[in-house]
């Protein structure tokens, strides 16, 4: 069990759109032997289509949404990754896939730099000490100057950059890295249609003549000089520092090309660690305990048009699964049995018979699973990983069919299932206001784009000012009498998911208000 677990590596990879998170996974696809050759930008599209991109959305805005799981063998490794949802909204999705991963690859585009969504994804990523690896995509583009880069990423993300290799020049005069750990040169060779070969090393050392002579003067002057400057600049390469969150090894690379793209795989599967012990009720649990347990990060309904089914994806924690086995949803202190596992792969599903701490499975047919509870073999163990965001764009929706007002209401409960967005209701008569909540707006369109796809039911968006959602209690009961409530114009009484009554607020200044006009009435989260 403990070589089960211990070779397991889950991770995923992070970047701001379009600095090349999608190239980089198909690449190391191409090494797990996961995907064929990519042999024409076509086929390569093609590929992508099938594997990465399987939300039409996706493909419209060219913006990931959704995320799937990968896996496969390499090295004597079972690599586990998971893609993440890439848009430029902070989105929760993407927060509770980091919750199931216990490292992350961070692609940054060498002609930009650390951008908007990078640093997020990162910050997410110190909250939890998750060690990060960075990969410096695009060095076959004009890049920033090397030692600026590695500056920027000490700076701005507040983290030790140790560049494992350097690169030998970039756009039209890349011809490569300079491997530090092995002192040997790659030399980058553009092969015609994208076809994939990793690079050799193939020289002896900075000072080796191959080396000299294949760069041009001014690129070779600038390596010897970045050489001597990350030697200079002293630190030793710890992995400790890099289980530790503390240091992020560097790599640069093109994924395009699959130039680079082997040594940082072979260099994250070094160094990056195996399963992760997560807390339950303050005591960690370890990947090696022999009782099974895991949680729930993601559901999603109707991955599969065909099947129309929800599947609650859960990564395990300890333990061995096996198919068919009972297991306990703490949360509601039933047992349920986990008749129907699958291993996902992009849009695939396949029976998985049986699987070991840091996979993921795909349960279906257990409606009762929520996003974030544990299923253990026993009851003992309740992980306490996924964090509630508070929405804080709130869009009022309408359905402008009455005849699919069903198809509607049902689409609707669905995807708040699935936690893409906080569902609420605002009294107003007879009528029910359907009210959605969410951290960012993008997810109204996701919301609508599903809606019309999944459940065949048109809607309608209405932005509203609110910006936050509060419970009240009044003592200590839920049930408020609207009329006993002093509400400032603008704000508005709601009830939540559950039928809980809640207050939406346009500003701290409503908010305010109300809880100095409203005595005895307790605001909660
Ligand atoms: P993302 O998932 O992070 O959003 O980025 P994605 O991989 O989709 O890459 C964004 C664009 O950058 C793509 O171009 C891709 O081909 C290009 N790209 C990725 N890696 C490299 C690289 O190493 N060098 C160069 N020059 N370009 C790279 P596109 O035109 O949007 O798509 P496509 O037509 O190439 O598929």
């Amino acid at each position: 069990m403990l070589s089960e677990a211990g070779r397991r590596r889950t991770f995923a990879i992070v970047s701001h759109p379009d600095a090349g998170k999608t190239t980089l996974t198909e690449k190391l696809l191409l090494y797990g032997g996961a995907l064929h050759l990519a042999g024409t930008v076509t086929a390569r599209k093609k590929e992508r289509a099938t594997v990465s991109d399987w939300m039409e959305l996706e493909r419209k805005r060219g913006i990931s949404v959704s995320s799937t799981v990968l896996n496969f063998d390499y090295g004597g490794y079972r690599v586990n990754l998971l893609d993440t949802p890439g848009h430029k909204d902070f989105s929760e999705d993407t927060y509770r896939v980091l919750t199931a991963v216990d490292s992350v690859i961070m692609v940054i585009d060498g002609g930009k730099g650390i951008e908007g969504q990078t640093r997020k994804l990162f910050e997410v990523c110190r909250r939890r000490n998750t060690p990060v690896f960075t990969f410096v995509n695009k060095m076959d583009r004009p890049a920033l100057d090397t030692l600026a880069l590695l500056d920027e990423i000490e700076r701005v993300l507040n983290i030790r950059a140790y560049p494992m290799n350097l690169p030998m020049g970039s756009g039209v005069d890349f011809r490569g890295i300079f491997d530090r750990r092995a002192a040997a040169a790659c030399f980058y060779e553009r092969v015609p249609g994208g076809a994939y070969r990793a690079p050799e090393a193939v020289s002896g050392g900075i000072g080796d003549p191959v080396v000299r002579d294949a760069l041009t003067p001014s690129v070779y002057a600038a390596l010897c000089e970045e050489a001597l400057m990350v030697e200079h600049a002293g630190s030793s390469f710890s992995p400790e520092d890099v289980l530790a969150g503390l240091t992020t090894p560097v790599f640069f690379g093109s994924a395009a090309n699959n130039f680079g793209v082997q040594l940082l795989l072979d260099g994250f599967l070094e160094f990056s660690p195996p399963p992760q012990p997560r807390m339950s009720r303050g005591a960690a649990v370890n990947p090696e305990s022999e009782l099974f347990s895991g949680f729930v990060f993601k559901i999603q309904a109707n991955m599969d048009p065909k099947h129309r089914d929800r599947m609650a994806f859960v990564r395990i924690v300890s333990g061995r699964f096996e198919r068919g086995m009972t297991a306990v949803n703490t949360r509601t202190g039933k047992s349920m049995r986990l008749a129907n596992s699958s291993a996902i792969f992009g849009r695939e599903r396949t029976t998985v018979d049986e699987a070991f701490a840091g996979d993921v499975i795909g349960v279906l047919g257990l409606d009762a699973l929520r996003i974030g509870d544990t299923l253990c073999g026993d009851s003992s163990v309740m992980y306490d990983e996924i964090p509630v965001f508070p929405p804080e764009c709130f869009a009022i929706i309408h359905n402008p069919s009455p005849a699919n007002y069903k198809r509607f209401r049902e689409g609707l409960t669905q995807l708040a299932l699935e936690g893409l967005v906080k569902l609420y209701e605002i009294p107003a008569g007879h009528q029910r206001i359907s009210l959605l909540g969410a951290v960012g707006p993008l997810q109204f369109d996701l919301v609508q784009y599903r809606l019309e796809s999944e459940y065949n039911a048109a809607s309608r968006i209405e932005n509203t000012d609110w910006t936050m959602v509060k419970g009240i209690k009044m003592n200590g009961v839920d049930a408020v009498d609207e009329k006993s409530l002093h509400i400032p114009t603008g704000a508005r009484l709601a009830l939540d998911s559950d039928g809980r009554q809640v207050m939406l607020f346009p500003t701290e200044w409503h908010l305010r208000f109300f809880e100095e006009h409203n005595e005895g009435v307790a605001i909660g989260e």
